[in-house]
């Protein structure tokens, strides 16, 4: 496929989405959704990848949704488009998605990053739902991901002053699962990709699925539901070999299968 704002590339059992919008700071238009969601489906779809990157530029993840494609619309115009409503099927990718965010990641740059399932952060990354100020608030998750990754308190008051937050502080408040200097956020983020791709890929698509559920359900349909995505991994390949391994402490070979 030709993707018109990102650049795509396959290395290994690892796809990687780079966004490339700089004369916007890759600020989310509907091509950017389109291209970004198109790509992660394309991944997501092959059994070669275990494990998708999503990353921008040093200078910034994504500032945003693009306001200049936004001011203009009405309500009545967001809800016939379902305006970024796409978002929902990169939310639904079963591969781990891994976020490596430099820069800015504002408004939907910051919710993009929330529907990854890893997110490192450069030194120099900055967060923030600055939406208030332009009188909208989140639309792409932000408020409901935020609450639960961060605690009330802390989520209400970046949404509610649309205050920018550095790395350490997003660290701080386990909005990030770690920071790295920013010179090493690609290779960190290379290596911890490869790490996960290289497990069994159906215990990566269970575990995606279980974490998600833990987000999304009570704790007794949680556990539930984590102790049937157990057993079926009792019917893999892998589940054999990788028991077999440690039992003849040898290294497993996987198939993915
Ligand atoms: C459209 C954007 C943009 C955005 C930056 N640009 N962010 N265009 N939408 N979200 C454009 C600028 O207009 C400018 O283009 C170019 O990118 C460079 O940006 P500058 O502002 O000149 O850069 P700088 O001075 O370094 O400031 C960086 C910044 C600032 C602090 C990140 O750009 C900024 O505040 N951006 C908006 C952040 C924001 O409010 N995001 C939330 C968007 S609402 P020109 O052509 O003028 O030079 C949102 C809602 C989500 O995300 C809900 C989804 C439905």
């Amino acid at each position: 496929a030709a993707y018109e704002t990102i650049r795509v590339e396959q290395r290994g059992r690892v796809g990687w989405i780079t966004l490339d919008r700089p004369e916007a700071l890759n600020a989310l238009n509907t091509q950017t959704m389109r291209d970004v969601v198109a790509a992660a489906e394309a991944f997501d779809a092959d059994e070669g990848v275990g494990a998708i990157v999503v990353t921008g530029s040093e200078k910034a993840f994504a500032a945003g949704a693009d306001i200049k494609e936004m001011e203009q619309k009405s309500g009545l115009d967001m809800m016939l488009t379902d305006h970024f409503g796409a978002w929902a099927r990169f939310a639904a990718v079963r591969t781990p998605v891994i976020a490596a965010v430099s820069g800015y990641a504002l408004g939907g740059g910051c919710e993009l990053a929330l529907m990854c399932d890893v997110i490192l952060a450069s030194d120099r990354a900055k967060f923030g739902q600055p939406e208030v100020q332009l009188g909208v608030i989140p639309g792409m998750g932000g408020t409901q991901r935020l609450v639960r990754a961060l605690g009330y308190y802390k989520a209400a008051e970046l949404v509610l002053t649309g205050r920018m937050i550095d790395a350490a502080e997003a660290e701080r408040a386990g909005l990030v699962s770690r920071v790295v200097p920013a010179a090493e956020l690609l290779d960190a983020a290379e290596s911890t990709a490869r790490t996960i791709a290289e497990k069994p890929l159906p215990a990566l698509y269970a575990a995606k699925a279980a974490l998600d559920v833990a987000l999304e359900s009570t704790l007794a349909e949680g556990v539930r539901f984590e102790r049937q995505a157990f057993a079926s991994l009792f019917d893999t390949a892998d589940q054999k070999e990788g028991m077999a391994a440690f039992r003849e402490k040898r290294s497993p070979s996987f198939t993915h299968r």
